[in-house]
Formats: structure tokens, C-alpha cells, sequence
């Protein structure tokens, strides 16, 4: 098998520093960020992409996924700024300088402050002005992008924002929410066109988060709580574009438990203390081997856990590559795995206390270093490739 993507994954407003004009830097400036920290300048990767680029090169990595920010690029309704597409221009021509395969994110949770004013996911025409950004972006990078990622984890935004009231809009509406998912659909869906009207052999997906589900005990109401659960979070948007799909980008983290009426935890003694996470790699097989029935190829976009907790990164990274193993064995049609993160950025609403990094960032001097799990990537790409002959 040729041209199996390792790599890392970043995204924007979580990495670059610097972005004022979007939803989350206001929300930030509105004191809800739990440590106090902020996304300005996390790990300044805007100005220290190249230096970046080197250390993921150093771990063996053949690929990147990162996220161009809609509101850098498009500051207001209509207007695009050329120095910012031409900065991301740079971004790609590094990568490609170093022979990594760039996988282009176009929507990771921000949104431009003109396009929140108008009403943001929730007014009709959102679809219209998603379309004039993706158009551009595709007519800008199709030169130097083949892979791209429409939108990240529309099921986690719409739960966050729109009915858990913890992201930016902080609403609790189910009507709001059921609008944005499918307003959310069909945004995947033009964006899909668009791309391939201009280049038909690109590669579009979404990131789709992806959580095991188990029901906590084996009688018929918790079973039913889990089918529901497990059929609106894992299977409802995925099964809507279908037929819009090159590939299916999975973010996998945990596993959760379910009892009636919709409780929802991870398995008592195996929580991660992060975001109610429960420690549980294996996880990973179970959903790929649930995917197979798609029939197409799977690239894991997402897949890490925090340090400084009770749970080893390192630990979680060998029982996720255990899966990765069986699944090339079992001839899952898997093509890529990017760790999360690269290096340690802003956390969103947790900040930048939980640190997710292949690299560990001090914000003070903007030094990296490479972690243990690090290490441990580096050693698993060299023995994968010999093994599998990725
Ligand atoms: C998101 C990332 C986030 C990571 C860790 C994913 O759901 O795409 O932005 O940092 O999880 O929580």
C-alpha cells in the first residue's frame, strides 16, 4: 500500500495566536475561558509554522492537517484579504517543499464575527455564504491540495453550541439545534460539489467524532437509550452525505457508557478526568471495524488524550496503534492516522491547560519539546512501515 498519511493535526484558531474576528475570540474576551488563558498567542504557530514543519518532518510524518480560519481570510461579507490567503499559500508551499501531504480542514468550530452578526449557522442563507468562502479556497488551493475536510465535527458543534449552552452561541434549543445539523448537511454537501467542479479527482470528507457506545446494563430500556444515542451521534450525519463522500475522516477519543433516560458516563474507575473521557483505546478497532460496511477508504484524523492526567498519552497511542495493526490485517481499507495534536495549543473552553502535544510548547519562550508519546509515534511509523509496507 503506498502513500499510508502519518501526521499530526492542528487547527487554527486553536494554534495560530492572533485571531480576533471570529465567535471564539470574542467569547474568550467575554471571561469564559476556564484557566483565564486565551487562544493569543497559544503556541504562535501563524509565525512558527516552518520551524513547525521541521519537527513534524522529524517525527517521520509524511502529512499535515491544519485549518485555514474563514475570518482571516474572508475579514468581512465579500472581502478577501490577500495577505492572509497568501500566507496560507506559504503554509502549503512549505509542506510541499518537505514532501508532506497537506489535508485542509475548511470550518474547525470559529466563525467570522460579520457572519455570526447575520445570524450565524441558524439564519437560511448560511449555506449561501459558506459557499462564497469554500469557492474561493478552492479556487485559491486546488493547485497544492488534493485532501480536504469540509467541516469538523458537525455533531460535537451542534451539542456544544446549540444545546449543551457551553460553546459560543451558549444556546439550549432543540429546534436551533436540529436547523444548524442540517443546515450543516447541506453545507458538507455543496462544499463537496465545489471542490471537485475544480478538481473531480480531489479526496472531501468531514471529521466525524465518533464515540463508543455501550449500554450500561443489558435490559431493553437502557439498549433502546444507547441505540438512540449511538443512531443521532455516530450514524445520523454520516449516513445523510453518504454519497458525498471520498473517504470517511474519523475523530475517535473515548468511549461512554449509557443508562435510561439518556445518562451518560464513562465506566466508573476508568475515567480519564478530562471531559468526562474514559480511558479506552480499543475503542478504535470496534469503530473501524464498524465503518467497513461504507466501503470506503478511512483516514483517522483525530486521535490523542491530554497529559497531566491520570492516564498515559503514551499508553493510549500504543493501544490505538494495536487497532490500527488488526484493522490493516483484517484488510480495513484504513489510509492515514494524525495524532492530536502536534504540539500542545488552546484547548477551548478548558484553555490552555490541557495539553495535548506530540511537542510540549512553553508559552513563555514558545520552546518545544519532544514529548515521551513523541518518542513513541516516531518508533511506531518506522516499525508500521517495515511491517505493513506503508
Ligand atoms: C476537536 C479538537 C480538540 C480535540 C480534543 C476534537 O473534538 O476537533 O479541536 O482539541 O477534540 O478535545
Amino acid at each position: 500500500m503506498k502513500n499510508f498519511l502519518w501526521g499530526a493535526a492542528t487547527s487554527a484558531h486553536q494554534a495560530e495566536g492572533g485571531n480576533f474576528s471570529n465567535d471564539w475570540w470574542q467569547f474568550e474576551q467575554g471571561g469564559f475561558i476556564h484557566d483565564g488563558s486565551s487562544s493569543n498567542p497559544s503556541c504562535d504557530h501563524y509565525h512558527q509554522f516552518e520551524r513547525d514543519l521541521n519537527l513534524l518532518k522529524d517525527l517521520g510524518c509524511n502529512a499535515y492537517r491544519f485549518s485555514v480560519e474563514w475570518s482571516r481570510v474572508q475579514p468581512k461579507e465579500g472581502v478577501f484579504s490577500h495577505r492572509e490567503i497568501d500566507h496560507y499559500h506559504r503554509l502549503l508551499d512549505s509542506l510541499l517543499e518537505r514532501d508532506i501531504i497537506p489535508v485542509v480542514t475548511l470550518h474547525h468550530f470559529t466563525n467570522p464575527l460579520w457572519f455570526i452578526a447575520k445570524g450565524g449557522w441558524e439564519q437560511p442563507g448560511a449555506i449561501d455564504y459558506f459557499v462564497v468562502y469554500v469557492q474561493k479556497m478552492a479556487e485559491e488551493y486546488s493547485g497544492k491540495v488534493s485532501c480536504w475536510l469540509t467541516i469538523n465535527e458537525p455533531s460535537v458543534y451542534v451539542l456544544l453550541a446549540f444545546l449543551a449552552k457551553y460553546w459560543p452561541p451558549q444556546k439550549r434549543n432543540l429546534l436551533s439545534a436540529a436547523k444548524v445539523l442540517n443546515r450543516l448537511v447541506k453545507a458538507h454537501q455543496a462544499a463537496y460539489q465545489l471542490i471537485h467542479n475544480r478538481y473531480s479527482r480531489a479526496q472531501v470528507s468531514f471529521a466525524h467524532h465518533m464515540t463508543v457506545f455501550d449500554s450500561w446494563r443489558n435490559n431493553f430500556a437502557d439498549n433502546t437509550a444507547t441505540k438512540i444515542f449511538d443512531w443521532l451521534w455516530n450514524q445520523y450525519f454520516l449516513d445523510r452525505v453518504r454519497d458525498q463522500l471520498d473517504f470517511i475522516g474519523l475523530n475517535y477519543y473515548t468511549r461512554q457508557r449509557i443508562s435510561f433516560p439518556f445518562k451518560i458516563f464513562p465506566t466508573p474507575g476508568k475515567e480519564v478526568g478530562f471531559a468526562q473521557w474514559e480511558f479506552y483505546p480499543q475503542g478504535l478497532l470496534r469503530i473501524l471495524r464498524r465503518l467497513k460496511k461504507y466501503q470506503l477508504p478511512i483516514i483517522i484524523t483525530e486521535f490523542g488524550m491530554p497529559h497531566g492526567f491520570n492516564v498515559s498519552p503514551e499508553e493510549n497511542l500504543q493501544g490505538g496503534v494495536e487497532g490500527i495493526r488488526r484493522a490493516l490485517s483484517e484488510g480495513i481499507g484504513l489510509r492515514g492516522f494524525f495524532y492530536w495534536s502536534l504540539m500542545d495549543n488552546f484547548e477551548w473552553r478548558e484553555g490552555l491547560t490541557p495539553r495535548f502535544g506530540l511537542y510540549e510548547v512553553d508559552y513563555q519562550t514558545q520552546e518545544r519539546r519532544l514529548r515521551r508519546v513523541g518518542e513513541r509515534y516516531k518508533k511506531l511509523i518506522k516499525e508500521l512501515k517495515a511491517e505493513f509496507g506503508l
